[in-house]
């Protein structure tokens, strides 16, 4: 019997916790942790997998057989865009964990608007026993801009909280009760929207998409005044100057803000001081590595099977 391949990991998450992760996965092969030191230098030819995130520049040059890559998380702009990536399949993360905790913050961010928890928050600090008034979700449609896997999902938890669900994507979706428009929809898809929710992958189409012209085409003089803008997806979809100059003059009511076009958001950016946002350090979901390691190990067991992978990336599209 022909030996298994080993699998290269390269995941610039908490050592401690992939290591951990690590001890009791992938029983049946090999890991060669690159976090490890023991193996600085080792020849990586000849070895078939990686998973990765934010891989050593040098990595795919030393592991040059590779004939799958798995991401560490849902999005791959980053490894997309690395110089040195190979021509070989790049499978994404998906696992209900990383959903389920991105529809948890997608939800966590429409009510605190709807509930006007900010408002409240204020008034507590005051000590001031002031009721203010209270739309019904019914009355706010929230626009989901992408209906990938987190997109659905989201969709589906906010119509259980009572929300208008309005949608977006580059391909039109039929999603039974709820309202669909693909890219040549955009404008009336905006005009409807209070509350606009990003998940979209990073793509040239997708760079800067967040920007002074889009904010105005959001409705306005909807249940609660003002629109929100909630993103989740990639911080350079946003344009920031255009977002701040939109928060200040009234063009947007709030907005939560889970990326940044630069990461870690630095120290001086306005956006940290401005009492109309909810501002979270790219946590909204992070990958379980325990999680990981079982995905990869049921693609890896599939893949010597009969060859095939799910969740592959189109690198035509980007994602
Ligand atoms: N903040 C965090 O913690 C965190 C965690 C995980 C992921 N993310 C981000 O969330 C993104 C979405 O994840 P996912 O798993 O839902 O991705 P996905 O399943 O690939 O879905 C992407 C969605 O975006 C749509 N889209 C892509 N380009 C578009 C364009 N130019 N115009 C209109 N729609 C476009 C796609 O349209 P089609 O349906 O027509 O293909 C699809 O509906 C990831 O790429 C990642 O950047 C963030």
């Amino acid at each position: 019997m022909s030996r298994k391949s080993p699998v290269i990991v390269d995941l610039k998450f908490d050592p401690a916790v992939v290591a951990k992760a690590l001890s009791t996965a992938f029983a049946d092969r090999e890991v060669i942790n690159v976090a490890d030191p023991a193996t600085a230098g080792r020849d990586l030819a000849g070895i078939d997998y990686a998973i990765v995130w934010n891989p050593d520049p040098d990595l795919f040059s030393r592991a040059r057989d590779l004939k799958v890559i798995f991401s560490g998380g849902a999005g791959v702009d980053k490894i997309l865009s690395m110089a040195a990536l190979p021509e070989v399949p790049v499978v994404r993360f998906v696992d209900p964990s990383l959903t389920t905790r991105m529809s948890e913050w997608i939800v966590l961010q429409c009510l605190t608007h709807l509930r006007q928890v900010s408002a409240y928050a204020r008034q507590q600090r005051d000590r001031l026993w002031h009721e203010l008034s209270q739309p019904a979700a019914e009355d706010i449609t929230v626009g989901v801009m992408g209906l990938g896997i987190l997109g659905r999902d989201a969709v589906e938890k906010l119509r259980v909280m009572g929300f208008n669900v309005i949608g977006w994507s580059r391909t039109k979706k039929i999603i039974d009760g709820v309202e669909t428009y693909d890219t040549a929809g955009l404008e009336t898809f905006l005009g409807r929207t209070d509350f606009l929710v990003g998940l979209l992958p990073l793509t040239p189409d997708t760079t800067g998409i967040f920007n002074a012209r889009l904010f105005a085409g959001l409705r306005q003089g909807g249940a609660l005044g003002k629109p929100v803008f909630i993103n989740a997806g990639r911080g350079r979809s946003q344009v920031e100057t255009d977002l701040i100059a939109a928060l200040n003059a009234g063009v947007l009511g709030a907005a939560s803000l889970d990326v940044f076009e630069q990461e870690p958001l630095s120290p001086e950016s306005p956006i940290w001081a401005m009492d109309n946002v909810v501002l979270t350090p790219h946590a909204a979901a992070a990958s379980d590595e325990r999680a990981l390691f079982r995905y990869v190990e049921s693609q890896i067991r599939q893949f010597e099977q009969d060859g095939s992978l799910g969740n592959l990336v189109d690198r035509t599209v980007g994602y």
